[in-house]
């Protein structure tokens, strides 16, 4: 399974990357604006591109069919690695359909249902991105939707990638892996999370503290 960071902060992306645990990002207008300031959203995105390889998703604001197409090649042309992110949409899936044929990767957004994420292979992206925390949180269980567009595209091969996003915890993403979700996009603090258990941190305590005693020990017959 793929990781992508779900943010726009360089400190967290750098720190993720020169760790080698992710595999990607993804940024949306809300994300950007949070990290901008003053700054133009494009320069931080150009950073974030020189930080990662893989691939960088970043979002139209536009609805219409010709405004997409129109910023997402703008979007496309800051790096080779950036995937235009496209609301699910009457619009977007044409825009998706324009920007696929024009060699642009496409990330389908706002996905909260399996038939939403057929539609959205169906026009050709990359990726499609259900949001499975915003679903929990109005009382669907939003696993539900990756493990069914898992079944969908595996029964007629079709190449789209599921890329499990608004993750809240580490179980999204054991669930999401389980199912076989391609991709976990995650903020920094579930990434964060997946490396701690609290026996993890006990056990080496006590491993440094009974080493610690033996060397007083030792010190002490010497
Ligand atoms: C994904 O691409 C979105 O940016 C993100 O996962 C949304 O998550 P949220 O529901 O925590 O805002």
């Amino acid at each position: 399974m793929q990781f992508f960071l779900d943010t726009a902060s360089l400190q967290d992306i750098t720190w993720a990357s020169q760790a080698g645990l992710i595999d990607g990002v993804t940024t949306n207008p809300s994300l950007l604006a949070k990290q901008a300031g003053d700054l133009d959203p494009r320069d931080v995105l150009k950073e974030i591109c020189s930080v990662v390889d893989g691939p960088v998703s970043a979002e139209v604001v536009a609805v219409d069919v010709d405004g997409m197409v129109q910023e997402g090649t703008e979007l496309a042309k800051i790096a080779d690695h950036i995937v235009v992110k496209i609301p699910m949409i009457e619009t977007g899936m044409v825009a998706v359909r324009r920007l696929t044929s024009a060699g642009i990767r496409t990330n389908v957004t706002l996905c909260f249902s399996s038939v939403q994420c057929l539609v959205a292979a169906k026009a050709g992206a990359t990726y499609v991105s259900p949001f499975i925390g915003r679903l929990d949180d109005v009382g669907q269980e939003g696993m539900d939707v990756i493990r069914e567009t898992r079944q969908i595209f595996d029964n007629y091969q079709m190449e789209t990638h599921i890329l499990t996003a608004s993750i809240r915890h580490p179980r999204h993403v054991a669930e999401a892996a389980m199912v076989g979700a391609h991709v976990a996009t995650m903020p920094p603090d579930v990434l964060r999370k997946l490396l701690r258990h609290p026996l993890t941190e006990r056990g080496l305590e006590q491993f440094l503290s009974d080493w610690a005693a033996l060397g007083q020990r030792v010190k002490a017959g010497a």
